[in-house]
């Protein structure tokens, strides 16, 4: 997803794919919290759909072309601000930013670029209990209740934004549904951070 600022980009000028923000005419012009664990699982998706090689490129192009920030908050407030025309983020920030003061988003819109492109990742939030817990039975219960229907219904009716994937609990009603993002298929399982970590090493973004 890319948050853009309304006032210095048109609809028409978004970018396609997240794999254009390669291009040099983005130079200085897009922000992301690159050290952050949402851009890596960003880029943990596009070395599954992409391979290494192009990755790589792309990398290397986002060290030129990126902005980096600490965090992915201040990336929302800069594309508020106009420091930079976009920033690659998740889309609840610029959601929870609305449900408060709206400080950070008033001049934000949301690009979804879907069509199965690497943009239009949908990270997963997974939840496992250590094997050397102490508190096997409540923690079970725990990741029982969060998967259940009573658990979803928080992500539901609250204000994190993310999406509900289990007991058939639909999605906060704000939000594009997410069949309609036409994430492409990814097999979280398979996703290659120490490769991510180590090409981002290599270009100079780590
Ligand atoms: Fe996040």
């Amino acid at each position: 997803m890319l948050a853009y600022n309304k006032t210095k980009l048109s609809a028409d000028k978004l970018p396609k794919s997240l794999m254009d923000l390669a291009d040099p005419s983005w130079k200085g012009r897009i922000g992301a919290s690159t050290g952050g664990a949402d851009f890596q699982a960003i880029v943990s998706a596009m070395l599954a759909l992409k391979g290494e090689d192009a990755t790589q490129k792309w990398l290397e192009a986002a060290k030129t072309n990126f902005k980096s920030y600490k965090d992915d908050t201040p990336v929302l407030a800069a594309v508020n601000a106009g420091e930079v025309d976009a920033g690659v983020l998740y889309h609840y920030y610029s959601f929870v930013d609305q449900a408060q003061t709206g400080e950070n988003s008033k001049n934000v819109d949301l690009h979804y670029f879907k069509n199965q492109d690497p943009g239009a990742f949908v990270s997963v939030s997974g939840g496992a209990v250590l094997a050397s817990s102490k508190k096997q039975a409540q923690a079970q219960q725990f990741l029982k209740f969060i998967t259940g229907k009573a658990g979803q219904q928080v992500l539901q009716n609250g204000v994190s934004f993310e999406y509900t994937v289990g007991s058939d609990v639909p999605a906060n009603s704000k939000l594009v549904p997410l069949k309609d993002l036409q994430a492409p298929s990814v097999d979280p399982a398979k996703l290659n951070s120490e490769k991510v970590t180590e090409l981002m090493t290599k270009v100079g973004l780590l």
